[in-house]
């Protein structure tokens, strides 16, 4: 029998180095901790932003390092009241990546200040040389998101922010348990916003949070994440213009039964992680996210990998058809930088940003693992450098099937 190795790729007719019978690890995971707490909280009849909000925001506050945790509906309303918390409106500029999920710019834009975008570097993170040639005394803030739980380079970052004396907002929405110089994400800068949507590594469905030291801002927060109300007033008295974002008291109660499992989580994808780091970036063609020293716990929501066409021997599109034919399910990232999206095209004023790195990202190169296969075997994270050293040796074939 030839090995699957050496014969022909599974999407050309061949055996797959992986068949249907190894199941990768499903998300969402749970047991009988999330069950039992969601049963504790119904049969309590207290369903309502309550002792289980406040006691998930002290656990979440810890594990980040932050003095206080705010919690929202979800990381774009988290986004959104953090802005306004700030005071950035009308006439504002934000600088954000053009390569990130809508909402990092779209709060922007619905506190009504002006999103501007800056490319990428090879980290796929803000790069810190356009940010310095996008400030204007316009910008209020600097709005980073730590790609995939990659961080970007934050010392510079904060330099520039410094300088301008500007804050930063770390849009950490992939980057729960991730620590930059030992500091938690969302601690680096002024704030951090945290999504507990249903993909990501911690989850009750849908949910946001706020991290901060700072008092003012998390009180300000707090008051406008919950319809203007202030610490230790009477219910009906309103002191800001707010809404109500709150959390329930079934989304908090599953946060803390999966906080309990993030950290061994975090550790067992970042020792995958390495393993795939090691493995692919062995493959002539195939870019992973590039590490730091400075980064001392990688938080991995996505495992990002480029695949530059002329190294690797065929397009992207063909290298998802094969690795996905040969049982990796990995896909193409954002079709498009934000700006290209028809939200900024009806806005008008974006027509002439160009953002070569997120471009080539959305392009031509960039495919992403969700975090779930992270959390796989030895083998599994063996089975997907072998997929990849077949599809490299039978890149030319690939190429040539017109695929
Ligand atoms: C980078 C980033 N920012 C913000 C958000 C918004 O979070 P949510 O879906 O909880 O509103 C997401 C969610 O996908 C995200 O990936």
């Amino acid at each position: 029998m030839v090995s699957s190795e050496n014969g022909t790729l599974a999407v050309l007719g061949g055996a797959p180095v992986r068949g249907p019978e190894k199941a990768w690890p499903s998300w969402p995971q749970f047991d009988d901790a999330e069950r039992s707490a969601l049963l504790g909280v119904l049969e309590s009849g207290k369903w309502f932003y309550g002792d289980r909000v406040a006691a998930f925001e002290g656990e979440w506050a810890a594990f980040q390092g932050a003095r206080h945790c705010v919690t929202a509906n979800s990381g774009t309303t988290a986004l959104e009241i953090v802005l306004q918390a700030m005071g950035i409106g009308p006439g504002d500029e934000v600088i954000v990546p053009p390569f990130t999920f809508v909402a990092t710019a779209s709060a922007v834009l619905r506190v009504g200040a002006r999103p501007v975008f800056a490319d990428l570097d090879a980290t796929w993170c803000l790069d810190p040389d356009r940010v310095a040639e996008a400030l204007t005394p316009r910008t209020k803030a600097i709005m980073p998101v730590h790609f995939g739980g990659r961080f970007c380079d934050m010392d510079r970052l904060c330099d520039l922010a410094a300088d301008a004396g500007i804050p930063i907002i770390e849009d950490a929405c992939h980057a729960w348990g991730g620590h930059w110089k030992g500091k938690g994400a969302g601690t680096v800068g002024k704030c951090g916003v945290f999504s507990f949507q249903q993909s990501k590594n911690i989850t009750a469905g849908e949910g946001g949070a706020i991290v901060t030291d700072d008092d003012a801002l998390a009180a300000m927060c707090r008051s406008l994440t919950n319809c203007g109300r202030a610490a230790g007033m009477p219910w009906y008295h309103h002191e800001n213009p707010g809404t109500n974002v709150r959390l329930t008291e079934f989304q908090a109660a599953l946060l803390s039964c999966q906080l309990a499992r993030l950290e061994e989580q975090t550790l067992r994808r970042e020792r995958n992680a390495m393993i795939l780091n090691n493995g692919l970036g062995a493959v002539e063609g195939l870019i992973p996210q590039p590490k730091s020293n400075r980064i001392t716990r990688r938080a991995y929501h996505l495992f990002c990998l480029r695949v530059v066409e002329e190294a690797f021997g065929c397009t992207r599109t063909q290298f998802l058809a094969a690795a996905n034919a040969e049982g990796w399910p990995v896909s193409a990232v954002y079709p498009l930088p934000l700006y290209e999206q028809p939200l900024f095209r009806k806005l008008g004023g974006y027509e002439g940003v160009r953002c070569p790195v997120a471009e080539d990202l959305c392009r031509r190169s960039g495919t992403w693992t969700t975090h779930e296969k992270l959390l796989g075997t030895e083998e599994d994270m063996g089975d997907i450098v072998r997929i990849a050293e077949k599809i490299k040796a039978h890149a030319a074939a690939l190429r040539a099937s017109g695929l």
